[in-house]
């Protein structure tokens, strides 16, 4: 199975996707489940075909004809500052629901926000300054990391997570809880808190 098809499943098994303001620009996602059987599978359990998809942004400076607000019948959400609502509101306003995440944008809020809007499991897709916040906030149940058989060899590179204080560290070492090989990559999927789900 590749890699593409796992992430479809994890985005199939999820009420909603966020992804950061910059991952949007640069690789402008659609973010939908694209199996049709999956899709299908959802709708007869009574939920949209394709996840919420949500972002979050400081500056609000988002095409509004991007891939992730065009694509797919589904509610689009954009959390911002106080001070950057009117402005997003007036450029996403027409193709999203652009939410007042208060003075600075706190990962734990914009949490209880989205599970007051109907999302029990949320899927965090990156980038590494979006995941940063979510795992140092101890707010992820589960991580699930690729690896791949290359070396980057450029310090440039984008990071899986920035510089900040974990919950996991050489005296709480997170619980690896399966490893899945597909094709030459390995899956890591780590238990991050009692809301694992094992199944
Ligand atoms: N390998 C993978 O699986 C994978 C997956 C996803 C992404 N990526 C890569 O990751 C790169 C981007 O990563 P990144 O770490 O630079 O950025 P990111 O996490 O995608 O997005 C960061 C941006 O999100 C907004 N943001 C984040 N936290 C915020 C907060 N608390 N309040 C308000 N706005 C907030 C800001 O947007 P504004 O700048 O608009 O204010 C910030 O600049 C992309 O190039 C993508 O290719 C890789």
């Amino acid at each position: 199975m590749p890699t593409s098809t796992r992430v479809d499943d994890v985005s199939a098994d999820s009420d909603a996707i966020l992804v950061g303001a910059a991952t949007l620009r640069n690789d402008n996602p659609r973010l939908l489940v694209r199996a049709p059987s999956r899709r299908a599978e959802r709708t007869a359990r009574g939920l949209p075909s394709t996840p919420i998809k949500v972002t979050v942004t400081g500056r609000a400076e988002l095409d509004p004809r991007a891939d992730f607000f065009v694509t797919g019948d589904i509610e689009k959400l954009v959390y911002c500052p106080t001070g950057a609502v009117a402005e997003a509101r007036c450029r996403l306003g027409a193709v999203a629901t652009v939410v007042d995440g208060g003075r600075l944008v706190d990962m734990c809020r914009l949490s209880e926000d989205l599970h007051a809007r109907g999302v029990g499991r949320l899927m965090v897709e990156g980038g590494g300054k979006v995941l940063t916040q979510f795992l140092t906030a101890g707010l992820a149940d589960e991580l699930q990391l690729v690896v791949a058989p290359f070396f980057v060899g450029d310090s440039r590179a984008q990071r899986f997570v920035g510089d900040g204080s974990f919950p996991w560290n050489p005296d709480r070492r997170a619980e690896l809880a399966e490893v899945r090989r597909f094709g030459d990559v390995v899956l890591l999927r780590y238990a991050l808190s009692d809301r694992f789900d094992r199944d």
